[in-house]
């Protein structure tokens, strides 16, 4: 089993309301989130076609802690300086979109920030293994990118355990993150899988819970599992 490690938790607004969206991020802010995952897409990588810089500017004047923003888009290149211009930390695009990550990641490094990739369920992690000395963080993603509030492909966990150990074995700085179908009731098998940060997004911002009671639950799972 892995060494205890603090998992972070990672509040995706995807299901929000986001007519009160300043609300929604202080709501997850003062529950003890430790960042927040933006859900960039652009209705070619993915049908689906959410926001931009505009709803990432407004995350930004509503909470200090860091955003990562999660490009699923088709050119990330163009989207890097306008994402990081309003505000984001941490750029993170697919390795499925680019011949060229190597490129790509220093490029989202020149506009000052951190980078990393994410690898959709059909891709393995052999993929991003070459890249983990020059990544600041790998996304694996337990459902097919595009919507919140789908179920975890448990199966893909497996991925995080292999990339947990080679980044350990090479001494690597990553942080290794799961995106998608995280609940209370398995929080606790992607912290025995390795992760360091855990996205959440149906989870936080639903119809039954409010995001502080959730966000307590979430914390509450994730550290029994970190249990000695
Ligand atoms: C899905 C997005 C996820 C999504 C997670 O394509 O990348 O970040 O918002 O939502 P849940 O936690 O509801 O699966
Ligand atoms: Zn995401």
């Amino acid at each position: 089993m892995s060494e205890p490690r603090t998992v972070r938790i990672a509040p995706s607004i995807l299901t929000a309301d986001f007519g009160r969206l300043a609300e929604a991020v202080r709501a997850a802010d003062d529950g003890g989130a430790d960042l927040f995952h933006l859900d960039v897409m652009d209705g070619h990588f993915v049908p689906e076609l959410t926001f931009g810089p505009l709803i990432v500017g407004a995350v930004r004047k509503a909470t200090r802690l860091p955003i990562e923003v999660h490009l699923m888009v088709a050119r990330p290149r163009e989207q890097f300086a306008p994402l990081a211009e309003a505000g984001a930390q941490t750029l993170l695009f697919h390795v499925e979109a680019t011949d060229d990550p190597a490129a790509l990641l220093a490029e989202a490094r020149a506009q000052g920030c951190a980078a990393g990739l994410a690898i959709s369920p059909e891709t393995p992690a052999d993929a991003v293994r070459s890249l983990l000395p020059s990544l600041d963080e790998v996304i694996v993603m337990l459902v097919h990118p595009g919507r919140g509030g789908q179920q975890m492909l448990s199966e893909h966990l497996e991925k995080v355990r292999q990339l947990r150990g080679w980044i350990d074995e090479g001494g690597f700085d990553v942080a290794l993150e799961v995106d998608g179908g995280v609940k209370t009731h398995n929080a606790a098998s992607c912290v025995e899988a390795g992760v360091d940060i855990i996205v959440a997004g149906s989870a936080v911002y639903n119809d039954r819970e409010t995001p502080q009671r959730s966000l307590a639950a979430l914390r509450g799972a994730i550290s029994v599992a970190q249990a000695p």
